[in-house]
């Protein structure tokens, strides 16, 4: 069993906190290397004299003065982290150390987003934090799933060796306004299929002539999706709260993918066809966090649920994509 590791006595103490824990103001510095990311989603806060944005790979050392680390630099959709699976591992473990090294020179309290991933294919469902997962070492998944598993590693090794102070988030599937559109993730997929779609005034027309919503085989496979602000509000919490984590942030409402894609079509575009395609390998078949430490230790619970979450992703992939509800 997986146990909390704020049971486990430190041999060593902490690194001092970095004196910037005190200080009254507070600045947030943001490094990516934007394989995923844009400077699109940040330009609100680009000039902001408490922002500063700089272009960096954190499989490259890092030297600046912070009290708090959020590492999420990670390609996290499939298509992007195993275009180059060797770059993703490399992210996940060499990016993990230059952070926790980082963390460990100025005394800051580092949070790791890891995944539900980590449980792979799960033989446990729903999934607690103590599952320790059914991965496969060596499929196509395995340079994102196996990365975060030593990830997790080093983030507890690092705690007990040298007593930096960490928080594990394992984050389920996620999703919001300003998703990349084509990153290949379920929820961005069926939204940007189900726009650009044209709509048909009847509703008994099917749509053949644009995209299709495209649901992987079999379509029963099931996952757990949790809105953006949910998340960053648990995330908060497990950074500013007292327990090591691991700690499951996600939704625990259930949908197979077919379920999804009905919910869509009835939501954003009632013509549109919904086809079921090839699976990739190493798909897992369900996925549902169990809740109760996030809940129990952080008092957070997920708020918006999928329904309502889903017409605030679509105005955003609308104005983006340029369909207005009209077309
Ligand atoms: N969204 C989800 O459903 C989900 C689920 C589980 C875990 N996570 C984790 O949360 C984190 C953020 O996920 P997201 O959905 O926002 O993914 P994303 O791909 O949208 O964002 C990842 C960010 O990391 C940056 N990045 C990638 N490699 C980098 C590198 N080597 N150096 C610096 N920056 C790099 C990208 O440019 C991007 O801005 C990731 O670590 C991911 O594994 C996300």
């Amino acid at each position: 069993m997986a146990g909390n590791s704020s049971d486990v006595l430190s041999p060593k103490q902490p690194p001092l906190p970095s004196p910037l824990r005190f200080s009254k103001f507070f600045q947030v510095i943001v490094a990516d290397n934007y394989f995923t990311g844009s400077k699109d989603n940040l330009k609100k806060w680009i000039g902001h004299p408490r922002f500063e944005l700089i272009r960096h790979d954190v499989t490259e050392p890092l030297t600046i003065e912070v009290d708090q680390i959020y590492h999420l630099a990670c390609p996290a959709s499939p298509i992007f982290y195993k275009y180059n699976p060797v770059k993703t591992i490399k992210t996940n473990v060499i990016g993990t150390l230059n952070m926790l090294g980082l963390a460990k020179r100025v005394g800051a309290r580092i949070l790791l987003t890891s995944t539900s991933e980590l449980y792979g294919d799960p033989l446990v469902h729903p999934q607690p934090e103590s599952y320790w997962g059914n991965v496969n070492p060596i499929g196509v998944r395995s340079c994102y799933d196996e990365g975060k598993r030593v990830a997790e590693t080093l983030m507890f090794d690092y705690h007990r060796q040298h007593g930096i102070e960490i928080r594990v988030a394992r984050i389920f599937n996620t999703y919001g306004p300003r998703m990349n559109i084509d990153d290949g993730r379920v929820v961005s997929n069926f939204i940007a299929q189900a726009i650009r779609c044209p709509s048909f005034l009847s509703q008994s027309l099917v749509c053949f002539s644009g995209e299709p919503l495209t649901v992987q085989s079999p379509g029963t496979q099931t996952r757990s999706f949790c809105y953006v602000s949910d998340l960053v509000d648990g995330l908060i919490r497990l950074m500013e709260g007292s327990d090591t984590g691991p700690i499951n942030l996600g939704n625990p409402g259930e949908f197979t993918m077919l379920e999804l894609a009905e919910t869509v079509k009835e939501l954003i575009n009632p013509d549109v066809e919904i086809k079921v395609v090839e699976n990739t390998p190493d798909d897992p078949r369900q996925r549902k966090p169990i809740i109760t430490k996030a809940m129990e230790l952080l008092g957070w619970e997920p708020k918006v649920k999928l329904r309502d979450g889903l017409p605030l992703m679509e105005e955003d992939f609308r104005l983006r994509l340029g369909f207005d509800k009209k077309n």
